[in-house]
């Protein structure tokens, strides 16, 4: 008898288990099959929680099937979470490193996989399974607010940036999410602002970088933008996120909305948006009654229901990792110390006015020397425990600082932090410079050896930049510039400006008057003490500009389709570059256009200098069974040691589609050079990458010829030049979508 109940017992237990099976990696569909309606839809929407207090977002969980919450938070600079807990000694802060532009100047994967890898083990330790980075959008127009997430003007830096992103973050058992797809290129009415892109743009530029990210990153996730791209909301099209993210592209992981809550849930999920953050109730509504009227079939919600379930397996959370809360901080703040020293652009060192010896008197002006611009703000910002301003930077690395100054800029910056804090969200706080009398910059360029003004910009989420006062200087600042420039060259001292900002403002116009020009950016928690190394010697700068600095802001064509106005954002009825934003320009963006029309810039896309020079020698160009590959060596020919970086660029033959003079593909950077030592760099390019879009046979295509391939220190200084011939034109048809007229 009780051997029959135990029989029994176990039968029971058998069919139960059937019924409900755990989670497993090899049991997927079993689990589908078990699960209700309700659970299928819940699982495709966010929930709340407070797992991790401050993380953005959160997916949900199912006990019964043994589907853990797992936690999503951002950002892109660093770990986004509250640094405090109620009734919790412990600290939670991350660590703040430089911004998505800085790591492009940087031209260095390895490097930025390095940086990445320490931002990743803080997600894992933090008990969070996706950082919701990174930022990829390309920078069509130097005013977008959220330039300092992103990476470049280039879709082939973007790509390769984002792609050793996302591996650097994922090489710790997390994922990541590209973003934000596509065509989020400004924060004017981003929730609902129309992108009106024509096809050849939108492959070569818009979609580019988020294919070389997805092919060669392999992001656990992407999240569709808010806006929308050719009359659809991304998060709904389906030819965006199925046709060509996953058909074509091959992306295997899910798709969720940015934070919103559009009415379109039910046109989400069937065009591929997997997950619909941060979520709500009126979601999974929506979803439920869309499957029980049929406008969702079976089929396209067990498809997004496997894709959640191919992501929940993955994570630190259903694999039961024991996250310490406790990441190596300490070793974290040396990484950024480095990721930000490997970025620095130096752009002016007037008679090697730099480096400096360490021990000069110096006079630090603008309030950015002690208020130092880490990061932007918005969900790019993160807690850090610190952050070093420019002021304890210098004396740290030896410098004597003129303290009538410091005390002034201090004061200052308390006044303007409070009224700030009073007056404005965290988008709109700008930095105020603040007049300098005449009379004191007189003194003190005669009590100091030269002057250092830290020049800073804030820029962030929601807002983009405006043109008076923020791509140009202020007022204050030209004066300040001009006053420095006459009283320290009177006395035959130097004037070096920082220039600590979030995005590209106007140079041309006040460059002349300086001996030196560092671009930091926003370089992280550690950033000023880079700084003080490269203007010390310590460490070589080997930056490159990822973008142009354009001689005015109306040199970019995509000028004419920017809401650079504030006030028509205000304005009602506005509907240019408002409701609808028009990329006219087409595939005229950046060095594009300035290299092909030869129109004048005030920095080229790629330049930047170093303590020492090179010469380019031995160039070898080979043909593989797929493209070329280059070889080219590099010689330090100065006296101190330094990295550079080999840009390829190729200009196409003659005919068939207009196409720019030159376009980057492939670029490599040595490691450091002592003086007099070389290094053999190989750069390989395949026939697709040479290949254009071509809107007429809806196709990459590589026309046969000869393909002129030049190697630059930026990409006006072409130092060695070959050829590849191309034997017989090919091409790649791709799915005729998206085009502006459907
Ligand atoms: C924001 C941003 C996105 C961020 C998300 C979660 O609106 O657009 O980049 O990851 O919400 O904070």
């Amino acid at each position: 008898m009780k051997k029959a109940i135990l029989t029994i017992a176990a039968a029971i237990m058998t069919i139960a288990a059937m019924a409900q099976p755990k989670l497993t990696k090899d049991n997927i569909d079993d689990v589908i099959n078990a699960m209700t309606l309700q659970e299928k839809a819940s699982l495709l929407v966010g929930v709340r929680s407070s797992l991790v207090p401050g993380a953005a977002g959160y997916t949900c969980g199912i006990d019964r099937f043994g589907i853990p919450v797992t936690v999503l938070a951002d950002g892109p600079a660093g770990l986004r979470i509250r640094p405090t807990r109620e009734g919790d000694s412990k600290t939670y802060y991350a660590t703040g490193m430089p911004i998505g532009t800085l790591l492009a100047s940087s031209w260095d994967t390895e490097l930025v996989e390095t940086v990445t890898k320490a931002i990743g083990e803080e997600v894992l330790e933090y008990g969070v399974d996706v950082l919701l980075a990174p930022g990829v959008n390309l920078h069509r127009n130097p005013l977008c607010g959220r330039n300092f997430e992103y990476f470049s003007e280039d879709p082939l830096l973007s790509g390769k940036m984002a792609a050793a992103y996302v591996r650097g973050i994922q090489s710790n058992g997390v994922g990541t999410s590209v973003k934000h797809f596509a065509t989020n290129n400004q924060e004017t009415n981003r929730l609902e602002n129309n992108s009106i892109v024509s096809q050849r743009a939108l492959r070569e530029l818009y979609l580019k970088n988020f294919e070389i990210a997805i092919k060669e990153g392999k992001p656990w996730t992407v999240m569709s933008s808010y806006n929308k791209l050719n009359g659809n909301y991304t998060q709904q099209d389906y030819d965006l996120l199925t046709t060509i993210l996953k058909k074509e592209w091959g992306f295997d992981g899910i798709v969720m909305t940015d934070w919103g809550n559009k009415e379109g849930t039910v046109k989400s999920a069937k065009a591929g948006n997997d997950l619909m953050e941060p979520g709500r109730q009126n979601e999974v509504d929506r979803i439920i009654a869309a499957v029980q009227d049929g406008s969702i079939s079976k089929e396209e919600l067990d498809r997004n229901v496997r894709n959640m379930l191919n992501y929940i397996i993955r994570t630190p959370k259903f694999n039961g990792y024991n996250f310490t809360n406790k990441p190596d901080l300490a070793a974290h703040a040396k990484v950024a110390l480095k990721g930000a020293e490997e970025s620095i652009v130096l752009l002016k060192n007037d008679n090697a006015c730099l480096p400096l010896k360490g021990t000069e008197k110096v006079a630090l002006y603008g309030v950015t020397s002690i208020d130092f611009v880490a990061g932007g703000t918005g969900s790019g910002e993160v807690n850090k425990a610190y952050v070093v301003n420019m002021e304890d930077a210098l004396i740290k690395a030896g410098f004597t600082l003129d303290n009538t100054l410091a005390d002034f800029n201090r004061t200052y910056v308390n006044y303007k932090k409070a009224e700030n804090r009073l007056n404005h969200g965290w988008a709109q706080a700008k930095v105020k410079e603040i007049a300098v009398p005449l009379s004191a910059i007189h003194e003190q360029a005669a009590a100091n050896d030269m002057a250092i003004y830290v020049l800073g910009r804030n820029a962030g989420e929601g807002a983009d930049r405006n043109i008076n006062g923020d791509f140009e200087l202020t007022e204050a600042e030209r004066d300040l510039i001009r006053d420095l420039s006459v009283e320290y060259h009177a006395l035959g001292k130097k004037v070096v400006i920082v220039l600590n900002i979030g995005g590209v403002i106007e140079t041309a116009s006040w460059k002349g008057l300086v001996d030196a020009i560092l671009l930091p950016w926003s370089p992280g928690q550690e950033g000023a003490n880079a700084i003080a190394n490269i203007l010390t010697g310590k460490v070589s700068p080997s930056g490159k500009l990822p973008m142009t600095f354009p001689v005015k802001y109306q040199d970019h064509p995509s000028s004419l389709n920017f809401p650079y106005d504030w006030n028509l954002f205000h304005a009602r009825g506005v509907k240019k570059d408002f409701e609808y934003t028009k990329y006219e320009e087409g595939i005229w963006v950046g060095y594009r256009h300035f290299a092909t029309r030869g129109a004048e810039v005030s920095y080229p896309f790629g330049y930047g200098l170093s303590y020492t020079s090179f010469e380019y020698s031995t160039l070898a160009i080979k043909a593989t069974a797929d493209g070329f590959e280059a070889t080219i060596a590099v010689t330090n020919k100065g006296s101190v040691a330094g990295k550079e970086v080999v840009q390829l660029y190729v200009s196409a033959p003659e005919g068939g589609l207009e196409k720019p003079a030159c376009e980057l593909k492939a670029f490599a950077k040595t490691k450091e050079l002592k003086p007099g030592e070389s290094q053999t760099l190989t750069l390989k390019v395949s026939n697709y990458e040479l290949a254009s879009f071509n809107e007429a046979t809806s196709a990459w295509e590589a026309a046969s010829g000869r393909y002129s391939i030049r190697f630059g220190s930026s990409v006006q200084d072409i130092r060695a030049t070959a050829e590849f011939k191309l034997k017989k034109a090919l091409s790649w048809p791709v799915n005729n979508v998206l085009s502006p007229e459907r």
